[in-house]
């Protein structure tokens, strides 16, 4: 089993792994040896804090064992995709890699002998929505019929919000003025519909007034955040999304608890003062990638 997005996961297979996070955090010494001796390979084709540091120290408190691999140096650089992964899927008992593209994830996948997990690609970020929906799950005790409203561009961390926000029952409705074309996945988006949970308008604050938790992200993706090629595409995102950033304006009829999955630019998707009230869960959340991460390596490799 891999975990490159959520299609091939059931709403209670979902709900599972998010309990189990729950539990993690309760109760680290349950699940103290759990993966001993087990080997994790991160690949890392972009840059990462908490994806990074939350599987690695994820490996070590189960017991096992995480190696950081840097794209760059290696010959992933100079060879198939699929020939180096039949290597690495022989030496170690799981691979978590975070590459441009989506379609080199699946060759991946594909040549594997052992799970992949999707550490964020250009389309999925399944990782993150775990730990989302375990935030979420621990701050209201429930998820089913709660309301997130995703207020950013449309993205790969959009995309899985809402695969995992309509298969556990809870109601999400995006307001993304631009669509990051290389995240479109119609398929997922008409299984979401599909669901009733789904919406999406243009009135966030319409859309937030009743919202349970109010979600916002980087507008501009991290490896073309610093890129001299894109400054023009950045200027243009900033004129567009401003008036979409998250303030206290903008929350001022909702009651909303306020999710951001980080790196944050302050004051271009979220204003400094939301981030430091007492409505925002941010660094709550940040803090239970590293809970969600021990429940997704239990999942794949316990037992196994
Ligand atoms: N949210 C997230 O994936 O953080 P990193 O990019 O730092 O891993």
């Amino acid at each position: 089993m891999h975990l490159i997005n959520f299609k091939g996961l059931s709403g209670s297979e979902l709900t599972e792994i998010i309990d189990k996070a729950i539990d993690v955090k309760r109760h680290p010494e349950k699940y103290r040896n759990a993966l001993d001796a087990k080997s994790l390979a991160m690949i890392f084709q972009k840059t990462s804090t908490r994806t990074r540091v939350s599987f690695e120290v994820a490996m070590t408190q189960l017991g096992g064992h995480a190696l950081y691999i840097d794209w760059r140096t290696t010959n992933f650089t100079i060879a198939d995709v699929y020939d180096e992964t039949q290597y690495l899927s022989r030496n170690v008992d799981c691979i978590m890699a975070r590459l441009k593209k989506n379609a080199d994830l699946q060759v991946m996948a594909k040549a594997s002998h052992v799970p992949v997990i999707n550490g964020c690609d250009e389309k999925y970020h399944p990782t993150q929505a775990i730990a989302d929906l375990m935030t979420m799950k621990e701050k209201k005790g429930f998820l089913k019929g709660l309301k997130l409203v995703y207020i950013g561009i449309h993205n790969n961390v959009c995309n899985s919000l809402i695969e995992g926000c309509t298969k556990t029952g809870v109601k999400i409705t995006t307001v993304t003025p631009i669509f990051n074309e290389p995240s479109r996945d119609e398929e997922l988006l008409e299984e979401a519909r599909k669901t009733g949970l789904y919406e999406t308008t243009l009135d966030a604050k319409q859309a937030v007034k009743d919202a349970d938790f109010v979600y916002t992200d980087t507008w501009v993706d991290m490896e073309f955040f610093l890129d001299p090629k894109y400054k023009e595409e950045k200027e243009k995102r900033i004129r567009i999304m401003m008036p979409y950033q998250i303030n206290s304006e903008l929350l001022k009829e909702s009651k909303a608890y306020v999710m951001h999955d980080m790196p944050i630019h302050r004051g271009y998707e979220i204003s400094s003062d939301i981030i430091e009230s007492p409505r925002s869960i941010i660094y709550m959340q940040s803090e239970n990638r590293l809970y969600s991460a021990k429940a997704i390596l239990l999942k794949l490799l316990e037992n196994k």
